[in-house]
């Protein structure tokens, strides 16, 4: 499973929003570092956040288990299913928020945008 993935800091940067259109399209212009902006492969056995950090990224994480959501991410493109036990809200779930800890994609090409835990509604969860 293939996975774009950009920085949700860069959004704040630029000024993007999660519901730009052409947000991949941005990024590609952008020439950003592959921290930022880049692919990675998922293996059927692993989370998101597992195939992130075997391919040498590091993204934020704490609990590891669906409790804090330090590790969210949002879905942008393809299909990501929620996690059973989690911390997120209905709302947020419906947004296409998801836990890369404990989920994983099942499309072969998917883009999310990691780090959303500096949206403002997921920062309240960390609180
Ligand atoms: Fe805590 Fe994923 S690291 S929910």
């Amino acid at each position: 499973y293939r996975v774009e993935y950009l920085n949700y800091e860069v959004l704040d940067d630029h000024g993007w929003s999660l519901d730009d259109d052409d947000l991949f399209e941005k990024a590609d212009a952008a020439g950003l570092d592959r921290v930022d902006h880049g692919e990675i492969t998922v293996e059927p056995d692993e989370s998101l956040l597992e195939a992130a950090e075997n391919s040498g990224r590091a993204w934020p994480f704490a609990c590891r288990g669906g409790a804090c959501s330090n590790c969210a991410v949002a879905v942008i493109e393809g299909e990501i299913p929620p996690p059973t036990s989690h911390v997120l809200t209905q709302e947020m779930i419906d947004r296409g928020i998801r836990l890369s800890c404990i989920t994983s994609p099942v499309t072969t090409d998917t883009k999310v945008v990691y780090n959303v835990k500096h949206l403002p509604e997921v920062e309240e969860l960390l609180l």
